[in-house]
């Protein structure tokens, strides 16, 4: 006996039922949405790579070349020579001395967390990272101490407590649902001071932040100092997987300790040719990330005309925060019903009370469609009975635990 239809029914009652929406086609700045065509303004394929005709036949190259799965975990039989030349081009890329690929974001931060922190000692995680690095924290067995937001001092109280049981800082470099950068630089600092590790989780930095899309850790000037870099494949890259850039020894106490790496399939190779090819194009291209940040700009600007309050948002991720749950879908439904798609995000992917659309741009995006989404989106916050002027933004922060 399950009361699993009881469970959907109090999450359809707290306006947090979520259902699966259907696209129809490829990823492109527009999409038809459960058969309606409309402006896509959620997704993470930043760049527009996902839909890029060189990507789409790298991956069909490779379907018929290398097959369309790995067949086994890197460490058994899975690691075929493509995934060899994704992991050197991207150490080129990012200057580091090995990669080291996964299945996916998710999996990389699993893996990385398990194998630098253990069973009485501490991890120090920013009460916003993603929940990858939140479950991360959680199976590795270590303590977690969440530090607030973005507080260096919190943090550097909490490493002064654990003393030598501190073993490793993790955050996010963009936060995901707020498009705010982290303070890498003093992360770094306090991570040299207390003689811990630093992981930095690039994944909505990589092609959008920094000389090149090289992300946040090289917008700071951070190479070198960060131990273990992570990216997505899914994301800018519009492929699917993702990677670590880190020293040599760290690579291979990876691939010896990861469980996510030893323990699951290599990633599929037109996966991998996808993102081969969608990194020759950022590389090839020295605009990608001026044309992403110009874009985010305009919705900035043109959010603020409406009168919607962008909070901390100074990337392409600009979440509009509108606190209760049910409403911030209510609002979704009505810019859906103008032809702007924005996903409403609610809890447990953000804290109670600061339920939001999280905005994000692409480059193929045009700045009349910005201006236009923009349009819409005050006119669907004013209908919703949202202050006229702005939506209001609460601080819920979730409490920090030891
Ligand atoms: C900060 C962060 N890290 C990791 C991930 C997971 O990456 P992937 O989608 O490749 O599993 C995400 C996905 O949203 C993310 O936002």
């Amino acid at each position: 006996m399950t009361d699993l239809h009881q469970r959907l029914e109090d999450l359809r009652d707290r306006g947090l039922y979520r259902r699966l929406r259907i696209v129809s086609g490829p990823q492109g700045p527009r999409i038809v949405l459960d058969g309606r065509p409309v402006l896509l303004l959620c997704s993470n394929n930043y760049l527009g790579l996902a839909d890029h005709p060189r990507v789409r036949e790298a991956a069909a190259d490779a379907a018929m070349r290398w097959g369309a799965g790995a067949g086994a975990s890197r460490l058994v039989s899975g690691t075929m020579r493509i995934h060899r030349a994704l992991e050197k081009r991207l150490a080129d890329f990012k200057n580091s001395d090995a990669a080291v690929l996964f299945g996916s974001g998710y999996l990389a931060n699993q893996g990385v967390i398990g194998s630098l922190a253990r069973e009485g000692e501490v991890v120090f995680s920013d009460e916003l990272n993603h929940a990858s690095i939140i479950d991360g924290c959680r199976l590795s067995r270590a303590k977690t101490f969440v530090y607030r937001h973005r507080d260096l001092e919190h943090l550097a109280w909490g490493l002064e407590e654990a003393g030598r049981r501190a073993s490793l800082i993790v955050t996010d470099s963009v936060f995901s649902m707020d498009g705010a950068i982290a303070p890498l630089t003093g992360l770094a600092e306090l991570a040299r001071r207390h003689n811990v590790r630093l992981a930095v989780d690039e994944a909505h930095a990589v092609g959008c932040i920094g000389p090149g899309g090289r992300g946040a850790v090289h917008a700071a000037g951070l190479e070198g100092e960060v131990d273990v870099v992570i990216g997505t494949l899914g994301k800018a890259l519009g492929s699917y997987g993702a990677y670590v850039t880190c020293g040599d020894d760290m690579a291979r106490w990876l691939v010896n300790s990861a469980r996510s790496l030893i323990f699951s399939t290599a990633p599929a190779p037109p996966s991998v040719a996808a993102a081969l090819a969608a990194l020759e194009l950022l590389m090839d291209d020295d605009h990608a990330v001026e044309r992403l940040q110009d874009n985010a700009n305009v919705l900035r600007a043109a959010l603020s005309d409406e009168g919607l309050d962008t909070a901390d948002s100074s990337t392409h991720i600009i979440p509009l925060i509108v606190g209760d749950a049910q409403t911030t879908m209510d609002l979704c439904e009505m810019a859906l019903e103008d032809g702007v798609f924005a996903q409403g995000i609610r809890p447990p992917t953000v804290a109670p009370g600061t339920s939001r659309l999280r905005l994000t741009v692409m480059s193929t995006h045009t700045a009349q469609e910005l201006r236009g989404a923009a349009q819409i989106l005050g006119r669907a916050a004013r209908d919703a009975g949202l202050a006229p002027a702005r939506l209001p933004h609460e601080d819920h922060g979730q409490p920090a635990v030891a």
